[in-house]
C-alpha cells in the first residue's frame, strides 16, 4: 500500500480529535509514517492530581484510536492497534487497504458527547442495553451493566463520597479550575478545556470566576445536582480492566468509545461520572461494592434519553499533526 496521503491523514486526525479526553486537555499528537499512524501522548497536558497515573490520558488515547479506526474503515482501509509497554507510550495504528465500510458507529462521531444534564428518566430496553453491553466489551475490558434502583443508589453513594473528598482537596480544585473556560472567549482562545456551554454553567469573566470560587465550587449543592442527574438516568455502565496496565487502559477507552458511539447511534446520551475511580482511596471499597474480586474498575458512566447540550471546543488540527 501506499503511504497515506497528506488529506487523508489529516482527515483521519479530525476525527481523532472529536474524541472525549479527560477535562478536554486533548492530550495527542499524531504522526504518519507510511502505512502507520502514531497517536502519542502529549506529556505537557498531564492532569498529575486527578490522574498520577497517567490512567485518564491513556483511556483518552484509546478513545481517539478508536475514532480514527472508523474513519479509516469508511475510507477503505482497516486497523490494527497495537502499544508497546515497554515503548515510547504511543499508540501505533497499522492501516490496510479493506472494503470500504461506513459503519453508524462513524456515523456518530460528530454527534457523540458527553450530555452533562438531566436525562428522562426512563429505562432502555433489554434490546439497547445489549447493544451497548456488546459494543463496551472487548480484549481484556469488560462493562458491567448497572440499571436496578438498589445498585445505582450504591455507586452515586460513592460518587458522591469521591466529590466531596475533591472538592476538599485544594489541589484538585486548582488543577479543575486551570481546565475551567469560564466564558466563550476564553474557550475560543484555547480551543480545550471544559467551556461553561458544555457544564451548563453561565459564562463569566475569569478573575470573578476565580474571586466567586468558594460559592461556585461548592460539594454539597454540586452533590445535590449530581444525585439528580445520576436519578434521572436509565442506568450506569462502569468499565473494568482485567489487568491494571497501560495497554488495558487503552483498550478500556476504546470500549467507552465504541459504548459512546453506539449509544448517540441509538439516540441515547451519556456522561462520566467517575470520582469512585478517580479517588484511589475509594476505589477498591468501590470495585469490593460492585462484586469485583480482580481487576480495575476504570470508567463509571451514566446513560438515559436526554437534550443535546452545547458542544465542547477542540484545538486545530495543525496543533496536534506533528
Ligand atoms: C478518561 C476520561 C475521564 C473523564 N472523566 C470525566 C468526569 O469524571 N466527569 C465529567 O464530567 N467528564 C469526564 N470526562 C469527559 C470530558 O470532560 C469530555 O470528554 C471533554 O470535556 C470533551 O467533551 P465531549 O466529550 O462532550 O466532546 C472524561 C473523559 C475521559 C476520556
Amino acid at each position: 500500500m501506499n503511504s497515506l496521503n497528506p488529506e487523508q491523514f489529516r482527515e483521519l486526525v479530525y476525527y481523532a480529535t472529536l474524541a472525549p479526553s479527560s477535562h478536554n486537555t486533548q492530550c495527542w499528537k499524531f504522526r504518519n509514517e507510511d502505512q502507520v499512524i502514531i497517536i502519542l501522548p502529549d506529556r505537557s497536558r498531564r492532569c498529575p492530581v486527578v490522574d498520577p497515573d497517567d490512567h485518564h490520558l491513556y483511556v483518552s488515547l484509546g478513545c481517539a484510536a478508536e475514532n480514527l479506526i472508523q474513519a479509516a474503515l469508511a475510507q477503505g482501509l482497516s486497523a490494527q492497534c497495537r502499544f508497546d509497554p515497554a515503548g515510547d507510550g504511543a499508540v501505533r495504528i497499522q492501516l490496510q487497504p479493506a472494503e470500504k465500510r461506513v459503519t453508524p458507529l462513524f456515523e456518530a462521531i460528530p454527534h457523540r458527547q458527553c450530555t452533562r444534564a438531566e436525562y428522562d428518566g426512563y429505562p432502555l430496553t433489554p434490546d439497547e442495553l445489549h447493544q451497548l453491553e456488546m459494543a463496551g466489551t472487548g480484549d481484556g475490558v469488560r462493562v458491567l451493566m448497572l440499571t436496578s434502583p438498589t445498585a445505582i443508589e450504591t455507586v452515586l453513594g460513592y460518587v458522591v463520597q469521591g466529590n466531596t473528598a475533591q472538592f476538599n482537596n485544594p489541589a484538585f480544585m486548582q488543577e479543575l479550575q486551570s481546565w475551567i473556560r469560564f466564558n466563550d472567549q476564553e474557550a475560543t482562545r484555547t480551543g480545550d478545556g471544559l467551556s461553561g456551554r458544555a457544564t451548563g454553567n453561565p459564562p463569566i469573566p475569569r478573575w470573578l470566576g476565580t474571586l466567586l470560587s468558594k460559592v461556585l465550587f461548592r460539594a454539597k449543592p454540586e452533590n445535590e445536582k449530581i444525585a439528580r442527574y445520576v436519578r434521572s438516568s436509565a442506568g450506569i455502565a462502569v468499565f473494568v480492566s482485567a489487568v491494571d496496565d497501560q495497554a488495558h487502559w487503552i483498550e478500556a477507552g476504546r470500549c467507552y468509545e465504541r459504548f459512546a458511539l453506539q449509544a448517540t447511534a441509538l439516540g441515547i446520551r451519556n456522561a462520566f461520572i467517575n470520582q469512585p475511580v478517580e479517588e484511589a482511596s475509594l476505589r477498591l471499597a468501590f470495585a469490593r461494592a460492585l462484586g469485583l474480586s480482580s481487576g480495575r474498575p476504570d470508567l463509571v458512566v451514566r446513560f438515559g434519553r436526554g437534550a443535546e447540550m452545547p458542544r465542547s471546543l477542540r484545538r486545530s488540527l495543525d496543533a496536534v499533526m506533528i
